[in-house]
């Protein structure tokens, strides 16, 4: 059991995996350790990662990259149109409004982003179960801090597309900080002074900061601050903006208008960075523009520190490595920059260690995490009287998280309550709607009054806000006792937030230990129809299946998704059919060039120059039809092919191979026979080692051998009357089981154990060394051959038979 950690970039992915045996980031099939975000398709094909990044410029069209930012967006969304301007292939806009990716695979289609995720990570889940040599269940993702609810949904979307289970969605920055607290001996006890560490992350296309607090066992998140809008890629941008003016002013070129050659700048100046990042010589630009905007100061005051109270300052991401920006950081905190971390595999590891934490199938040492809200969120309801709506902030910024909390509503029947963002201004993304829930199934109580409903709401583990669950209270005591207004219920709503901490309680439900709740349970009432403010004892709480139903969910319905694993699913079918198409193909073009190579050279003796002529113009043939008809075909064309060609080549490869064995397997035989035969002499020479033997045994020994030396000389003879490229008279098979035969036959009898005779020590102890079977050397003391006349023909025909 791993736990298995994905960091999904924007331009790259990693992959770590953490379990007992070992904590590391997994290479890919090209050994490399970093997966480019990349997807090519072909008209039947489809390359992932390093295979697709090689076609960003040959297939332009239909090569996906940079789609990150696409996530949970609609097409017309601001920032979708400033990718859009920067990406050489199409977006579209979908029914529903969301931005696609318009490319062609089999057909002209759209991919909505949820499945362009999922094909990126169906790879990183195959390159993990390749690693890892079995199969993987529980992935950690990681996502930018910044994310807002609909963003999170889409990626946690295309991880179920990819049929991977993700066990939480955790930010990039948390994850750095998991990986630089969980193996630090030093930290103090929980009661004492914390560590705080900034993490100052810099990717291809945004920038992240968090101060975090550490103690023993302990990672608070205290603040957090981002620019989703800088990073590494503004400055392959300026040397791109550079090159293009030189080009223009020097050779009158103007790049931009070709979209090739501008991508293939783009890659040179990618490479070029990283070049210029590895010697901290001066860079020919004037990159101090954008490095302004590298405002560490917001966090800092958010976090309620001075740069005294900073023990260390770790950074992470591709583009921290720019001696430029280290630069910056080190100016702001007067402080030299620390390397614990890997820059770019912490994240990964992070989330890896995140997955050990989560799984249950571990007992790792626990490690609490406390996390933020970035933004906060509200909930809004109508009130039946005047035409009002209450309102509600449920989550403040900067909140802990996860956190679950119970506010609790008058009603006579079912309502909505809308969710959404409560200040638009301080987030990335255009739209501040959550999601509409509704809470069904709410009647009155019997005696007309308004039931109590209890709603509870959360941020889950994964950042993402929804209503968990509902349930009706039923009066049991009714005691008349009236409500106050809804302004004055809100107050005491907030009034009661300021108790989170008081409330504090593990919460069981989701059996994480590291996850804190808040029992926080408010009241709301909204109707004025005289319903309890006070929960009594004498109040029996329902647990009514409320139904929730959400409505305007920015993701794709159960349905929709449904369809997507399903066409997941094909498409790796779809891959697999294309490789073994693609292998039979291959395996039809070496067989032809591998036996023109032979027929050139080892089968040449085996083949008449009739056949030789008639073989080269097939081969020819076949090649030719490979690069033309032939290109594109069926998988089962290629296998009849390769078929068809071996019935050619396997009478002269068996010719061949007959006559390279065939040496060796006679003279086996032969040497078989010629030890029988001395055995048989020294038996008819009154051997006293032979004296035993059972003498009408060994006459049927002696038939035996004459027909075997008969066989054997007929063969070689009708043998050597042949050509080489005939058929041989005998297989080698056949000569190794007469072999076989002979040593069944004779062995038997010929080496049948002396009986034992009661003698002198030491003639025992000679006879004994005489005893055994025979081996070849054990021969050489007997007399000459009886039959010397037989046994030299063997030998010339075997001499005869090795010259040729
Ligand atoms: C670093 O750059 C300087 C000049 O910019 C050059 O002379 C030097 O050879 C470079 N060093 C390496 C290791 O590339
Ligand atoms: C980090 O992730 C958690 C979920 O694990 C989420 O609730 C929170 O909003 C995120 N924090 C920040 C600062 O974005
Ligand atoms: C709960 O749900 C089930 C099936 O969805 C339904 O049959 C049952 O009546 C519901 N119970 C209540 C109390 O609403
Ligand atoms: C919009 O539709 C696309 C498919 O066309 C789907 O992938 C996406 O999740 C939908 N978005 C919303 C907000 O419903």
């Amino acid at each position: 059991m791993s736990g298995v950690g994905i960091h999904l970039g924007f331009l790259n992915c990693y992959i770590a995996v953490a379990g007992a045996a070992a904590f590391e980031t997994i290479a890919n099939e090209y050994s490399d350790r970093c997966t480019p975000a990349c997807i090519s398709l072909g008209t039947r094909t489809r390359a992932i990662g390093n295979a697709a990044k090689s076609q960003i410029v040959t297939n332009i069209r239909n090569t996906i990259h940079g789609f990150k930012k696409l996530h949970g967006r609609t097409f017309d969304d601001p920032i979708v149109q400033t990718e859009r301007i920067r990406l050489p292939y199409e977006l579209q806009k979908m029914p529903n409004g969301s931005a696609g990716v318009k490319v062609r695979y089999l057909e002209d289609r759209p991919f909505a982003v949820e499945q362009v995720t999922g094909m990126l990570l169906t790879k990183l889940k195959e390159t993990s179960e390749n690693a890892l040599k079995k199969p993987v269940a529980d992935y950690v993702i990681s996502i930018p801090s910044f994310f807002t609810g609909a963003e999170r949904r889409y990626v946690m979307a295309a991880a179920q597309v990819a049929g991977l289970n993700c066990l939480r969605l955790m930010n990039e920055t948390t994850a750095a900080a998991l990986a630089y607290g969980i193996y630090k001996q030093d930290l103090s006890p929980l009661d004492e002074k914390p560590r705080n560490v900034v993490f100052i992350d810099m990717g291809h296309s945004a920038y992240q900061v968090s101060v975090c607090a550490f103690n023993k066992g302990k990672l608070k998140v205290l603040a957090t601050t981002f620019d989703p809008y800088l990073g590494g890629r503004n400055f392959d941008e300026a040397l791109v903006d550079y090159f293009c003016d030189e080009f223009k002013t020097k050779y009158k070129l103007n790049v931009k208008e070709n979209s090739q050659a501008l991508l293939h700048l783009c890659q040179e100046c990618e490479k070029l960075k990283k070049l210029m990042s590895a010697n901290a010589s001066n860079l020919p630009l004037n990159i101090e523009c954008f490095m302004n905007d590298l405002d560490v100061s917001t966090v800092m005051e958010k976090a309620n520190l001075q740069r005294e109270d900073i023990s260390s300052i770790e950074i992470v991401g591709g583009a921290t490595q720019i001696p430029a920006v280290k630069e910056q950081i080190m100016k702001f905190f007067l402080k030299d920059i620390s390397t614990t971390l890997n820059a770019d595999e912490a994240v990964a590891r992070g989330c890896a260690l995140q997955c050990v934490i989560l799984s249950p199938a571990f007992k790792v040492h626990k490690f609490s995490i406390t996390d933020l809200v970035p933004y906060s969120i509200t909930l809004r309801w109508k009130t039946s009287f005047e035409d009002g709506t209450g309102e509600c902030e449920v989550f403040c910024k900067n909140h802990p998280a996860p956190f679950s909390k119970v506010i609790t509503f008058h009603k006579k029947e079912p309502f909505e309550l809308e969710a959404f963002y409560t200040n638009l201004h301080e987030m990335p993304y255009p739209d501040p709607r959550i999601g509409i829930f509704t809470i069904q199934n709410v009647f009155p109580q019997s005696d007309g009054d308004s039931s109590k409903v209890k709603v509870k709401v959360h941020i889950n583990i994964h950042g993402i806000f929804s209503v968990a669950s509902a349930s009706v209270i039923e009066k049991q005591n009714l005691e008349g006792d009236h409500s106050d207004s809804p302004m004055e219920r809100d107050a005491a709503f907030k009034n009661e937030n300021k108790d989170d901490v008081d409330k504090l309680q593990v919460d069981q439900e989701e059996g994480i230990h590291q996850k804190v709740h808040a029992e926080h349970t408010p009241e709301e009432e909204i109707d004025h129809t005289g319903a309890k403010t006070k929960t009594t004892p004498l109040e029996k709480q329902e647990q009514l299946n409320q139904t929730i139903k959400r409505e305007k969910s920015r993701t794709a319905g159960q349905d929709l998704l449904n369809s997507y694993i399903e066409n997941e699913g094909k498409m790796i079918m779809q891959d697999k059919l294309e490789k073994e198409r693609n292998d039979a193909k291959n395996a039809v073009k070496e067989y032809v060039y591998d036996f023109r190579d032979r027929l050139g050279t080892v089968y040449e003796k085996y083949i008449t120059p009739e056949d030789m002529s008639k073989l080269s113009a097939i081969l020819e043939d076949t090649e030719n039809w490979l690069y033309e008809e032939g290109e594109d075909q069926p998988k089962q064309v290629y296998v009849d092919k390769l078929h068809e060609l071996k019935k050619y080549g396997q009478p002269i490869q068996m010719k061949y191979m007959e006559h390279e064995e065939r040496p060796k397997a006679l003279n086996d035989l032969g040497k078989k026979i010629q030890l029988v035969m001395k055995v048989i002499e020294a038996y008819r020479n009154k051997d006293e080692r032979y004296d035993h033997l059972d003498p009408a045994e060994m006459e049927k020994v002696e038939k035996y051998i004459s027909d075997a030396m008969i066989w054997l000389n007929t063969k070689m003879n009708a043998q050597n009357k042949l050509s080489l490229t005939q058929d041989p008279v005998v297989k080698v098979s056949e000569i190794v089981a007469k072999s076989k035969e002979l040593n069944n036959f004779c062995n038997p009898i010929i080496y049948k154990p002396k009986p034992k005779v009661e003698v002198a020590e030491d003639k025992t102890k000679a006879n004994s060394e005489h005893n055994g079977p025979m081996d070849e050397q054990g021969g050489t003391e007997t007399k000459p051959d009886r039959n010397p006349c037989k046994y030299s023909h063997l030998i010339l025909d075997k001499g005869a038979m090795e010259k040729r």
